[in-house]
């Protein structure tokens, strides 16, 4: 399939997004810029092109898929009720990065949410996303833009990379503002319980509603039960490289990983090492980079999964991460960071770095 790739700027050129909407309309797939990452979006509505996008990504279709709004009316169509909560948390985070899921009403077809009885809905920020979706006729499912596996697309060129003769059209809308996928809330039990750590931070879901319990089996590799979002449970954002996690004080961090490193390369392994601002000039792997100022929670969740991408790039085969507290924003990056290490940490002190 030939793919057509554009670029809409600031000023949205309204004809491009009607032709975008029109395909999306007609059962096709435009990958599209949000604030969180690029998503590969379909009709919502339509059970055969959910199925397109599971064939796109190489995605397993038990994996549901999200469903993008663009204004709260739409919410009641899709959905069998919206309770108390939803409408605390959609005044103070929607349009954003905040993933609801609730009972599906009869019109969402099962094959968007992986055969689930539920659905979880997003309302993003982003301008061209949410002028996409009123061009498609109110109802987009997307997953992250990326093939199954690879850690999601910040930046247009990760989707081309992926995506380029799969989909029917590429939307450039710049770099995405926040760099982590959504936080995701399901509403459907006793209480409301988070599923996927991201930008909305356990505190900020407390403020709106009080009471928030956490999917304790999305930090935890050792956990027997299965996660509640299917999707938590692949080994995702995986990149090329094998990738440990060292936790300690920055001095037992830094001479660890160097220690290893010399190993490493004395076996002739390609290394690199995910480093902060304060660290990057003190190892001595072949590609060292920084995904920011250690406090600054904001740019390490941007500059993450670039930096995965780039050492993919670089073919770099053992790589090396710091790791963070985990709180706020803290908490996603973790997340990401474990499930992209497959788990594997190395703990050089009981204290948090
Ligand atoms: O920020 C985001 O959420 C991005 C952008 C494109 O909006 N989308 C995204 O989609 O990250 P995806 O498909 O990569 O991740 C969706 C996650 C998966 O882990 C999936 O299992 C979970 O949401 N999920 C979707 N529907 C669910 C449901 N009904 N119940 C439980 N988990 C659900
Ligand atoms: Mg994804």
């Amino acid at each position: 399939m030939e793919t057509r790739i554009i670029r809409i700027e600031e000023n949205i050129d309204l004809q491009l997004i009607a032709e975008a909407g029109a395909l999306i309309k007609a059962g096709g797939l435009v990958a599209f810029p949000t604030e969180t990452v690029y998503g590969l979006g379909g009709d919502a509505l339509n059970a055969a092109s959910s199925g397109k996008i599971y064939a796109a990504k190489g995605r397993p279709s038990d994996n549901p898929l999200i469903v993008h709004i663009a204004d709260m009316k739409m919410l009641h169509r899709i959905v069998t009720e919206v309770p108390e909560a939803a409408y605390k948390l959609a005044e103070r985070y929607w349009p954003g990065p905040l993933t609801m899921i609730f009972n599906k009403a009869e019109c969402v077809p099962k094959e968007t949410t992986g055969g689930l009885e539920t659905v979880a809905v997003r309302m993003p920020s982003n301008k061209i996303a949410k002028a996409l979706i009123e061009a498609a006729g109110g109802y987009i499912a997307a997953p992250s833009a990326n093939l199954s596996g690879r850690p999601s697309p910040t930046a247009v060129k990760y989707v081309i990379e992926d995506l380029d003769g799969r989909v029917d059209m590429i939307i450039d809308g710049g770099e995405a503002d926040i760099g982590l996928e959504s936080t995701i809330i399901d509403l459907t039990g006793k209480e409301p319980m988070i599923l996927r750590p991201g930008y909305v931070t356990e505190e900020m879901l407390k403020e709106a509603i009080g009471r928030v319990d956490t999917d304790r089996t999305i930090l935890d590799g050792d956990y027997k039960q299965a996660p509640k979002a299917p999707g938590m449970k692949y080994r995702h954002y995986a990149p090329k490289g094998n990738l440990v996690l060292v936790e300690g004080t920055a001095a037992q961090v830094v001479s660890y990983i160097n220690e290893q490193l010399t190993g490493h390369k004395s076996r002739g392994a390609k290394t690199g090492v995910i480093a902060t601002d304060e660290t990057v000039n003190d190892y001595h792997a072949d590609s060292i980079k920084s995904v920011g100022k250690r406090e600054d929670e904001e740019q390490i969740a941007k500059h993450l999964f670039r930096v995965l991408r780039e050492f993919d790039d670089e073919e770099i085969q053992v790589i090396y991460a710091e790791s963070f507290e985990s709180r706020g924003v803290g908490e996603a990056i973790m997340n990401r960071l474990l499930k992209a290490a497959g788990h594997q940490v190395v703990h050089l002190s009981e204290f948090c770095p």
